[in-house]
């Protein structure tokens, strides 16, 4: 259902995105049959190639040229595939993409170098872009997700943490690759700085929204729905929206801690996973994603009318109510 949606969505740029496509799998094959089979492992499991898009359609308002975009959409979703790899063995998670993570079906020290791998690709692709200003962009995000992920394994089960972290942590491991989609297609297809600015702040502001949904997701979808247990996030000790607006409330403290100390049992965690959804921390979560999403819609209201502005507009709005 979802995908459905999102094919409809994607429909006028399908011919683009099936070359993005065989790209993809050109660059993840090299003379190792391990590194080939992990890296196709996640990349055949699908995904929506939102980041590819996003640079594809920001390119629509510069100089739209397919063969030179591809080297810029190509290394966007290596290094978001790169990064999941490696998130995943951070959060130590079973499944990604409906499939067992590379972690779990090889283990973690095959996970770190598929990662390493598809990293390397990312950055061969983009040699090909002779722009000096966007290999600053793609190194500058690199480091960000980094420091971000890092930040999240130190704010790992504290409890007690600010709303500014949240945001900060979000900002950098899951809005800055977005944003940066949106600005390396600009930039590089030639588009006017003022255009490339509100195209990259469209995607910080989509990336924003996007990472608060998938927070309250992993609160308020089933086991099923997910492929992993709801509230992972918390068992793993990621504190996240919903969460930071329960901490301090006596209802919920003893079980919160209860729930980052590991020794939580699945009955205790579908209990509290149900008190959470009944809670108004998820609409007070909602209202935060939503009034990111309206900031991003505002940025494209003030470019040209395009079919890839209406496109752009479609695709946040489709990200602001996914379901699951
Ligand atoms: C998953 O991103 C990680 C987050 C930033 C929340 P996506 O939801 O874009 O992952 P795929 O590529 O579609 O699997
Ligand atoms: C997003 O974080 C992963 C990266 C941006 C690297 P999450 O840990 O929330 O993503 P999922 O839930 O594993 O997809
Ligand atoms: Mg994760
Ligand atoms: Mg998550």
């Amino acid at each position: 259902m979802e995908k459905m949606k999102l094919k409809m969505l994607y429909s006028e740029m399908r011919s683009d995105l099936d070359l993005i496509e065989k790209e993809l799998e050109k660059a993840v094959n090299s003379s190792s049959d391990l590194l080939n089979e992990a890296s196709l492992h996640l990349l055949q499991a699908g995904g929506k190639r939102m980041r590819p898009v996003f640079v594809l359609l920001a390119a629509k308002f510069g100089h739209y040229q397919i063969q030179q975009m591809k080297d810029v959409a190509v290394p966007l979703e290596l290094i978001h595939m790169a990064s999941l790899v490696h998130d995943d063995v951070i959060d130590d998670s079973q499944m990604r993409r409906g499939k067992l993570t590379v972690k779990a079906q090889w283990n973690n020290r095959v996970a770190m170098y598929t990662g390493d791998f598809i990293f390397a690709r990312a950055l061969e692709y983009i040699t090909n872009i002779k722009n000096p200003l966007a290999h600053r962009i793609l190194s500058y995000t690199m480091v960000e997700i980094c420091v971000g992920e890092i930040i999240q394994i130190e704010d790992k089960f504290k409890l007690d943490q600010r709303l500014q972290d949240y945001f900060r942590r979000i900002k950098r491991k899951t809005a800055l690759l977005i944003a940066s989609s949106c600005h390396l297609g600009a930039v590089v297809s030639g588009a006017d700085e003022k255009t490339a600015n509100h195209l990259k702040r469209f995607g910080y502001y989509v990336g924003m929204s996007f990472q608060i949904i998938d927070d309250i997701l992993d609160i308020t979808s089933t086991d099923k729905e997910l492929g992993k247990p709801a509230g992972s996030d918390l068992i793993q000790g990621n504190i996240t929206l919903p969460i930071l607006f329960l901490k301090d409330s006596p209802e919920f403290r003893p079980a919160l801690e209860h729930a980052i100390s590991g020794n939580m049992t699945e009955i205790e965690r579908l209990a509290l996973v149900k008190r959470i959804r009944q809670s108004d921390a998820i609409p007070k979560s909602k209202a935060i994603s939503n009034r990111y999403l309206q900031k991003a819609l505002k940025e494209i209201d003030a470019l040209p009318s395009s079919p890839a502005k209406k496109s752009l507009r479609d695709i946040a709005l489709y990200m602001g109510k996914r379901e699951f």
